[in-house]
């Protein structure tokens, strides 16, 4: 069995791919501070509590399991807290994970796959976004994701090191199994939000902004469920290791829904007419991000499997019977 680090393996998105690995066949070791992730996520699963910034047990781990690959997850992701204090954002997104790649090069650990975002993109400039598009980021979280694809560059030429980007965009629902699910403190994203407030949780739901250029006047995303990114990873991870080449994906289901839709199957699939409010715009909020992810398609033979009501009922599954 194949041993995989999956670095913040313990948050959102990292604990549904730590889940999709075991059932494939591999062994995922997880690595997490726990700043933000949660123990109840990764039951089961050899378990290593650390932080990037510390090398020499990075080290200690790689000697200890004999590591295939890496999978990072470690990463703050608040677009509005970015802006307000870059800094952490830098040391957290850039410098630790440089620190990681440093240990990886040192233990000759050869693949490693990294966690991108559409905010790497900035504002579309064209209706779909694929691979080719211009990379002009509009806060210091897309500058933070877009610095580490270069370095990424930079290492594969110099020492080898391969990888694989993968450009998320709207990371959304929770496991069927209703098990894990997410839980981020504080929840700024616009489905749990939505939910939470369906479940009452939440007095409203704010919508930021209705004056944006698009049809309804509010934001557009390409939600796309957590467990096929899941299984992404692992097409990624697989390619990566039968064709040693390192490459980048744009990972979104290619449909983009304003936020004033998403309020609307929602209280369609939790049956609850909830409180909506209209206040101004939220910092750095680009008005449309949808993916064009034929490439993925194509070259990971990767197809989305879950729509946006399942992506809703599966939300809603887990925000009303919440593990942690
Ligand atoms: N929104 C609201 N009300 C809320 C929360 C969000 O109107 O209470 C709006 C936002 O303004 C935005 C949309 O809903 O237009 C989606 O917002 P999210 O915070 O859910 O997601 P973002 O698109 O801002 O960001 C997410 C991830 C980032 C990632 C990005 C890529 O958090 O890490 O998707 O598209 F970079």
């Amino acid at each position: 069995m194949e041993n995989i680090l999956v670095v913040g393996g313990a948050g959102y998105i990292g604990s549904h791919v730590v889940k999709m690995l075991a059932q494939q066949g591999y062994q995922p070791i997880v690595f997490d501070n726990l700043s933000k992730g949660h123990l109840a996520a990764v039951k089961g699963y050899p378990f290593e509590k650390g932080d990037l910034g510390d090398k020499t047990h990075l080290s200690k781990i790689f000697q200890k399991y004999s590591i295939k690959a890496v999978m990072h997850f470690a990463a703050f992701i608040e677009v509005e807290e970015s802006i307000e204090d870059p800094s952490k954002y830098y040391h957290n997104n850039v410098s630790r994970v440089l620190n990681l790649l440093d240990a990886m090069v040192e233990n000759n650990i050869p693949y490693f796959v990294f966690s991108s975002t559409a905010a790497t993109f900035g504002n579309f400039k064209q209706e779909k976004i694929d691979e080719t598009h211009l990379q002009l980021p509009i806060n210091p979280y897309g500058n933070s994701k877009l610095m580490v694809e270069k370095i990424l560059q930079d290492f594969d030429k110099a020492y080898g090191l391969k990888s694989m980007v993968l450009r998320y965009f709207n990371a959304s629902g929770a496991d069927d199994s209703g098990q894990i699910g997410e839980s981020h403190t504080p929840e700024t994203h616009l489905i749990p939000r939505i939910l939470q407030t369906a479940a009452g949780k939440l007095p409203s739901i704010k919508i930021f902004g209705t004056d944006y250029p698009t049809p309804d006047g509010t934001c557009i995303r390409d939600y796309i469920h957590v467990n096929d990114l899941a299984s992404a990873h692992i097409l990624a991870l697989e390619k990566l290791v039968q064709t040693h080449q390192s490459d980048q994906f744009n990972l979104g289901s290619g449909i983009g829904y304003s936020v004033a839709q998403l309020i609307k199957v929602a209280k369609e699939i939790t049956g609850i007419d909830f409180k909506v409010e209209i206040t101004p715009r939220r910092k750095g909020d680009p008005a449309v991000l949808v993916a064009d992810s034929t490439k993925a398609r194509d070259s990971l033979n990767w197809a989305p499997k879950y729509n946006l009501d399942r992506i809703l009922e599966t939300a809603w599954n887990w925000e009303k019977n919440r593990k942690y």
